[in-house]
């Protein structure tokens, strides 16, 4: 039996891509190796979004060429971002890759593998089939990636997924759906819908056979069997106002939204192209919580995009305490190739300006964080179960609609959803106890 082993780097898209590949290479015979030197083919999923994102893959791919020169016999592949940013270029700077191919040919894994044996091969183009549409060999049991969207149609100067991941494409609504009945009578009770730009969705297929993404949620929602429906990313842009009505109005819809702010000034939001200013996000911000007023806020920001000043920072960390987010991603602006900024735009801040911002950034995240989460405490909130603390065996874990991990104590099956009572919080996680009751002896 082949073995293979697989490394994933970047997203929520490529772990769901990387989940179609194992399904697709078990379906062609192969096994999971326990580690690189005991693999047949050792497979790299891959990102570019960052300068650091290719370091540390570039690691990794070192032991790949060490693994190869002792064992020549050895597939090696690289899929994803990376591979497709350095598609002219690959086999020859690195000649001991036998397989590459970008993050919209997944689909052409097992064909790239059965012609590897005649020469290097690459695959680089989009070819209309989604990589959902493959067996999955899910991570958990009761969750679920659904892909409904392929590409991305922004131009944010900084980004690099445009160029790599080609055009938006939507997915027929009914692929989709399907895909989610298929799940649920699996076990799968959450599902978290993909897309480079999900709230897009939809746009560029034919009339007769479109729902908008708030649609979408509806149909998803209402598949027997889930009971919690979450997406990522969507763009502030597109944010309207029946995906709102959806959050308040659908219960299975999770009360969170990821709303990917990149920064709090105004100008420095134009030199991004996001389309939006500071004064809209903000408005959009009062709109969501006056439909949904407890839902969570979490985001992306930049810090030290090119000619960001002191006062531009400072918006950014006004913005943080403004919307008051329940936790945010936050990065240093790294410049890449072939986008609008890395080309264009002097990466002009020096190095200790943009480690200080960074660090006071966090500062201000975890605060306005634990301030948040810290509203929990005292309350009962549905947790669906994930299994054991990662931290502590005895303890269980799971996530409440909010996407807050919470720690508790008491007998819970994986998979189902449970009152807990909030007895803690940091700026990350709850921790608490089981607050189910149990039913009374003899109740019918
Ligand atoms: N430099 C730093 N951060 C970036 N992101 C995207 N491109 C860059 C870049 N060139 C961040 C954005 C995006 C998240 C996935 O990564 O915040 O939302
Ligand atoms: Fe990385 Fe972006 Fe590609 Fe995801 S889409 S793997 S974050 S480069």
């Amino acid at each position: 039996m082949p073995q293979y082993h697989l490394t994933t780097f970047g997203c929520q898209m490529n772990a769901h891509d990387s989940e179609r590949m194992r399904g697709l290479l078990s379906s062609l015979g192969y096994h999971e190796a326990p580690d690189r030197d005991a693999a047949d083919l050792i497979l790299f999923n891959t990102c570019t979004i960052r300068g650091s994102a290719d370091e540390r893959f570039m690691g990794n791919l070192g032991e790949a060429r060490r693994i190869k020169r002792e064992r020549p016999d050895v597939v090696v592949a690289v899929g994803g971002c990376w591979a497709q940013s350095q598609k002219d270029d690959v086999f020859r700077d690195f000649p001991f890759v036998d397989i590459a191919f970008g993050p919209g040919e997944v689909n052409r894994l097992g064909e790239l593998l059965a012609r590897e044996r005649i020469q290097a091969v690459g695959a680089f183009t989009f070819d209309g089939r989604f990589s959902g549409d493959l067996p999955s060999l899910r991570e958990r049991p009761h969750q679920a990636w659904v892909q409904i969207s392929v590409g991305c149609n922004c131009v944010c100067s900084y980004c690099i997924v445009p160029a790599v991941r080609g055009r938006e494409s939507s997915r027929p609504w009914q692929a989709v759906v399907d895909e989610v009945a298929a799940q649920a009578a699996d076990g799968v009770v959450e599902v978290t819908l993909l897309g480079q730009n999900v709230n897009s969705y939809g746009r560029d297929l034919p009339a007769t056979e479109r729902k908008s993404f708030a649609e979408l949620l509806v149909a998803v929602a209402e598949v027997p069997g889930i009971r919690r429906v979450r997406y990522t990313s969507p763009h502030p842009k597109d944010i309207r106002e029946d995906v709102i009505a959806v959050h308040r109005d659908v219960p299975e819809v999770c009360r969170h939204i990821h709303l990917p702010a990149q920064s709090g000034s105004t100008r420095v939001l134009k030199a991004m192209r996001r389309t939006y200013d500071r004064d809209r996000y903000l408005a959009l911000v009062d709109r969501i919580r006056e439909g949904v007023p407890d839902i969570a806020l979490t985001t992306d920001l930049i810090v030290g995009f090119p000619g960001e000043s002191d006062a531009d920072f400072a918006d950014t960390m006004s913005l943080v305490t403004a919307v008051g987010y329940d936790g945010a991603y936050t990065f240093v602006y790294s410049p890449r190739p072939g986008t609008e900024a890395g080309e264009q735009m002097d990466d002009d801040v020096p190095p200790e300006v943009k480690s200080q911002r960074i660090s006071a950034l966090i500062d201000t995240v975890q605060s306005t964080a634990r301030a948040r989460l810290s509203r929990h405490v005292g309350t009962v909130q549905d947790v669906l179960v994930e299994g054991p603390s990662r931290t502590d065996a005895s303890r269980l874990s799971g996530r409440t609609t909010h996407n807050v991990t919470v720690n508790f104590t008491g007998d819970a099956e994986p998979g189902t959803i449970v009152p807990v009572a909030i007895l803690d919080s940091t700026s990350t996680t709850l921790t608490g106890r089981s607050a189910r009751v149990a039913e009374p002896a003899g109740a019918a």
